[in-house]
């Protein structure tokens, strides 16, 4: 028993351990169109935005390969014009999107990427060596990258993470977040959408005495986005345990634009470049990819001067066909290329405050946010739309979003103390349920019944009961009511629930009356929808009298469960068949009721869950996309140390070369203590060394480049030896000398001591046993000495020593620790019986202790303490 609960106990202990050292440290990443933003909070670390190896704050999200080496940041992306294929970036486009979709055909007409379909038609690119790469592998390596980075900082393994998403965002782009996240060997804490985290940092230095709204605007290179806001402090009307100074954020709607940003503008610029082009040169660029990616990073930089000049030229060699093409584009034309956008650039303010039953005036202020806030054209017609004096500008525009994701997944992982900010968010889609009604009459095609889950602008975060008035298993669809976008699927989940005719049937034995399926959905705190239980469950009657009079006084229970939604309508279902349903089991069986349970019975259901459409990867694809990923990361790693090893060899090559050039100077060591025959082999090897780094290097194994060198030392290290020898010799010799000096004198003045005492008849400090045996130490000491010297006098620099330091050493330090024993005596030993068998006289001492207090090494005391 004791020793269970022992076990139990350190189970538990090490469990505790291990969870907090995976809590330690909380990973955000803001990972967005162009740039990905991180922090990391751990405690004892600055909270800030983590910095990448050049000490810049955001991280090019792109990942490339320049022939066999992978690339990250801005080194992926600046090789686009010459490895157009292989260069990856704005990946968040395609992020669990279908790929028969408006939003692929729109990537393909930014990128020079090849597009392919994976198996389940999502996206994949392929590079120019034919590898296929799934979009979710390629974020994931990116999600690697910032994970190393992160632990670089935090000095130990990061798992935990919170990654931010677009509010528009479905269930299958956010399948494919968290497929990558875990692709990289992380660990999602959540998913949160961007505005409600910019209003989390927004929310973090700021309190609210009478609540206010505001718009997140948050203008990024592939979309546009705005979230209108509650900000309230307290938060007294709420039940909840909220304490009197915590902000509560609550998100009333949002609108959106996915295919409206800094990206967009780009490419209108690029197409007005390459319209010039076929017109000055008659030829069709948009088929090259290099020149398509050239024209890509010119439109970039013209639109920057665009922002500050009126116009912009440009001049690039050889973009294609060997044509150095010159072109001029004005602000006039890029803003007349753009005229349709402004009102896209503003629609989705007018959207949220809609959907959030909200106007103009309800709002304190629209606050700016996303890289793309700052491009002139996008501010002017957010400016021309709301006024200016709505405009804020009162967070970073670039990093609001990442510190806010990493304040709220500190604050969800319970590690840290930070200011208690409450967030409310919501679904932006109409999720519904359908399923087949159960057929009334024979062969008539059931009808499908539409019950509508979590309306558009469903707080996440909570659960719905569904009640069904079914004796058999159903299978329910769960799907959004409109397609979220063109392409997209509208099926998220198809549910099977089983065993319901024999729950249903126990517990009308057991004595329920009109027993019913009920099912929980679920919309989580980070916007997915599940069906995670289902149950059978009947009302077993009381029939005693105290049952009895609660029944009358109207204790009736049913009604507690209250159905799942206001369009009562829709819902009908349960009660549409309740009349054809249950008449059957109205009388319970009354005979055997004893202990019979009365009150509410459930009877758990089993749960099947399907993804007929895009659902998230499967544990298999999962587990091999993760090999993939670390097979590359093994390769380059082992990459990196063959070139080192080769490096090795090869400085090491050259220092040999130097030594062995430098052999009509006889004053080098190494000439001086090296054989003719020596130098010879070494030549030979060397000669044979540099060839083969020449002929066989590039192919070579990182043993064999290890074992080359490995070789040439095995020649040069007796040299070596030696010199270093010829230097250690003497020390070592006078440290011998030093000892047997001292030893002498010892010996010499105890022995005085001893005769003065014995003849003073004076307890005496060593016996004459000891002093002997010393002496005998010595004496081997000497002569053992005396002989090496004159051996060792006799060896050439060139040859290998008569006897080595580390052995003159040892024997000196035989001689030393002799001495030491004696000498270390405080006390005389008063001795019982004398006896001559030296080293085994019994002794009575008073503890015998070193100058430094610790007791004395057993072979100096005896001690019978
Ligand atoms: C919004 O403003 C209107 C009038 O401009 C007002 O009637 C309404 O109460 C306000 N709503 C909120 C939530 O402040
Ligand atoms: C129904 O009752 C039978 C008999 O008591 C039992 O074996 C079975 O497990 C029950 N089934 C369920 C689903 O509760
Ligand atoms: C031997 O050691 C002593 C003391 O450290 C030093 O004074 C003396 O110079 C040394 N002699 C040689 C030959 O190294
Ligand atoms: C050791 O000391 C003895 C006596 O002092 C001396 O005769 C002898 O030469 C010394 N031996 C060496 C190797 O120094
Ligand atoms: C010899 O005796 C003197 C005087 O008592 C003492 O200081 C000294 O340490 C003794 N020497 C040895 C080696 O015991």
């Amino acid at each position: 028993m004791l020793c269970l609960y022992r076990l139990l106990l350190s189970l538990l202990l090490l469990l505790g351990l291990v969870s907090e050292k995976v809590l330690a440290s909380v990973l955000a990443i803001d990972y967005g169109t162009e740039w990905i933003k991180a922090s990391l909070m751990k405690p004892g670390v600055p909270f800030d935005v983590l910095l990448n190896k050049d000490s810049k704050r955001k991280i090019q999200a792109s990942v490339g390969w320049k022939r066999n080496d992978r690339l990250f940041g801005s080194d992926a992306l600046s090789i686009a014009a010459r490895f157009p294929t292989d260069s990856f970036s704005s990946l968040k486009y395609l992020q669990g999107v279908p790929f028969e979709s408006d939003i692929t055909s729109y990537y393909t007409t930014i990128s020079t990427a090849d597009v392919v379909k994976t198996a389940r038609g999502t996206a994949a690119l392929q590079r120019s060596d034919g590898t296929e790469w799934s979009v979710e592998e390629l974020i994931a390596m990116q999600f690697a990258y910032v994970k190393e980075l992160a632990e670089a900082v935090a000095g130990e393994k990061v798992q935990d993470v919170i990654v931010t998403v677009p509010p528009f965002y479905t269930q299958f782009e956010k399948d494919a977040v968290v497929d990558a996240i875990e692709i990289a060997g992380l660990r999602t804490i959540a998913l949160i959408n961007d505005g409600t985290a910019a209003a989390v940092n927004y929310a973090m230095t700021r309190t609210f005495p009478t609540p206010e709204h505001h718009v997140v605007f948050d203008a990024g290179a592939s979309s546009i986005r705005a979230t209108v806001i509650a900000f309230a402090t307290g938060a007294s009307d709420l039940k909840t345990s909220t304490s009197k100074d915590s902000n509560q954020i609550t998100v009333l709607g949002v609108g959106y634009d996915r295919l409206t940003g800094g990206t967009e503008l780009n490419r209108r610029l690029r197409d007005i470049l390459v319209a010039d082009f076929q017109a000055k040169h008659k030829r069709d660029i948009t088929g090259d990819k290099r020149g398509m990616a050239k024209l890509w990073k010119e439109a970039e930089r013209v639109k920057t001067i665009l922002s500050a000049n009126a116009e912009a030229s440009s001049t690039i060699e050889s973009v294609a066909f060997d044509i150095d093409f010159r072109s001029k584009v004005t602000r006039a034309a890029f803003e007349e290329a753009c005229s349709d956008l402004s009102q896209r650039f503003t629609a989705p303010i007018h959207e949220a405050l809609a959907r959030s039953g909200l106007t103009l005036n309800n709002v304190s202020s629209i606050i700016m946010t996303g890289g793309s806030s700052r491009v002139p054209m996008i501010q002017n017609a957010v400016k021309a739309a709301f006024g200016e004096d709505k405009l804020a500008w009162n967070v970073n525009a670039d990093e609001a979003t990442v510190l806010g994701a990493a304040l709220h997944g500190a604050s969800l992982s319970r590690q840290f103390k930070t200011k208690d900010i409450r967030v409310t968010d919501i679904g932006p889609f109409d999720v519904q349920i359908s399923y087949l009604a159960e057929a009334k009459s024979q062969p008539a095609k059931p009808r499908t019944i539409h019950t509508s889950v979590f309306p558009a602008n469903s707080k996440t975060g909570t659960r719905k009961t569904l009640t069904f008035k079914r004796k058999d298993d159903l299978s329910l669809k769960v799907e959004y009511k409109q397609t979220p976008f063109p392409g997209f699927p509208r099926e998220l989940l198809e549910i099977d629930i089983t065993g319901v005719s024999e729950a249903i049937a126990n517990l009308t034995e057991m004595g329920a009356v009109e027993p019913v399926v009920k099912v929980t959905a679920a919309l989580s705190e980070s916007g997915f929808v599940s069906i995670p239980e289902a149950v059978a469950y009947g009302e077993i009657k009381d029939d005693s009298l105290t049952g009895k009079l609660k029944g009358l006084f109207g204790g009736g229970s049913a009604s507690e469960q209250v159905p799942l939604n206001a369009e009562g309508s829709e819902s009908a279902d349960a009660f549409e068949q309740a009349g054809t349903a249950s008449a059957s089991s109205a009388s319970a069986t009354p005979s055997e009721k004893k202990a019979a349970p009365t009150g509410p019975q459930t009877i758990a259901l089993t749960v099947k869950t399907r993804w007929p459409t895009l659902g998230p990867l499967s544990g298999s694809d999962k587990r091999k996309a993760r090999d993939r990923l670390a097979e590359v990361e093994y390769e380059e790693k082992a990459k990196q140390r063959k070139e080192e090893a080769r490096n090795m060899l090869e400085s090491y090559l050259y220092r040999i070369r130097d030594l062995m050039e430098d052999t009509s100077n006889t004053e080098s060591p190494f000439v001086k203590c090296s054989k003719n025959s020596e130098r010879k082999a070494i030549e030979q090897k060397l000669r044979e060394s540099f060839e083969w780094m020449h002929d066989k290097a590039d192919e070579a194994e990182t043993s064999q480049l290890v074992a080359k060198r490995t070789e040439l030392e095995a020649l040069e290290r007796p040299i070596v030896h030696r010199y270093k020898e010829i230097e250690e010799f003497p020390r070592a010799l006078n440290n011998s000398q030093m000892w047997n000096w001292s030893t002498r004198l010892f010996l010499t003045e105890a022995k005085q001591n001893l005769t003065a005492e014995e003849q003073g008849g004076a307890i005496s400090k060593y016996l004459k046993e000891e002093l002997d045996e010393l002496e005998t130490t010595l004496k081997d000491h000497e002569s053992w000495l005396n002989v090496m010297v004159e051996k060792q006098k006799a060896v050439k620099m060139n040859e290998d020593p008569a006897v080595e330091s580390s052995e003159l050493r040892a024997r000196a330090k035989k001689l030393e620790d002799h001495l030491h024993r004696l000498v270390r005596r405080k006390v005389p030993l008063r001795t019982k019986k004398t006896s001559s068998s030296a080293g085994t006289s019994e002794t009575t001492s008073a503890m015998a202790s070193s100058a430094d207090g610790t007791p004395l090494p057993s072979d100096s005391g005896h001690d019978e303490l």
